[in-house]
């Protein structure tokens, strides 16, 4: 039975923060970060229901979507050898590592507008947490560290992340293409692109 009081407790605390004061970034993201460490520094929450992969692509399970869209939570599940496309939030954002391990590269533009690699991969383990935004730097591709087992993330979003119209970019050019993401289990199509 998984204890899902770790995860009412966050989604109280996280309200009260959004409600306590403006819907500044940096207020927001040092306020969530204690909050996402707690939550993730414990694998006996997440419902098996939003820990499942799939070997199509990686899966965006909505865990809770702030009714007023001031901030959703997303289980991340990756499959052996599933990564992202090089992509943005346009919202501020803090990563938790629940179960296994992944690797993000960071992407910024150089002189010539075109994307480059910013510093080196990092590997976040069971408990770590990272963070993006547009003001701290937005752009990354994200994959599972593990070639033989699955890894899940948990994702807060300073909004509804899955429909949000952000950008992937083509990493030859740096071209920036809109897109949606939804969620893997959302019972409403994508709009943009008429899947689920
Ligand atoms: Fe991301």
């Amino acid at each position: 039975m998984p204890n899902v009081r770790r995860l009412l407790e966050f989604l109280s605390a996280m309200t009260r923060l959004v409600e306590s004061g403006p819907a500044d970034e940096a207020r927001l993201l040092d306020g969530a970060a204690p909050l996402m460490k707690a939550l993730v520094a414990h694998d006996d929450w997440l419902p098996e229901f939003s820990a499942r992969a799939s070997t199509e692509r990686y899966q965006q399970h909505l865990l809770y979507g702030d009714p007023l869209d001031r901030f959703s939570l997303v289980s991340f599940v990756w499959g052996p050898g599933q990564k992202t496309p090089i992509h943005d939030h346009t919202v501020w954002g803090i990563i938790g590592m629940l179960r296994g391990s992944e690797c993000a590269q960071r992407y910024a533009r150089d002189g010539d507008g075109r994307l480059a690699p910013s510093g080196l991969e990092t590997t976040l383990l069971p408990g770590d947490i990272d963070k993006v935004s547009p003001t701290i730097g937005d752009i990354h591709v994200v994959r599972n560290a593990l070639p033989d087992r699955v890894s899940i993330s948990i994702h807060l979003y300073g909004g509804n992340i899955g429909r949000i119209v952000r950008h992937s970019f083509d990493p030859a050019t740096g071209e920036a293409r809109n897109f949606v993401s939804g969620y893997s289990d959302s019972p409403l199509p994508n709009p943009w692109t008429g899947t689920r």
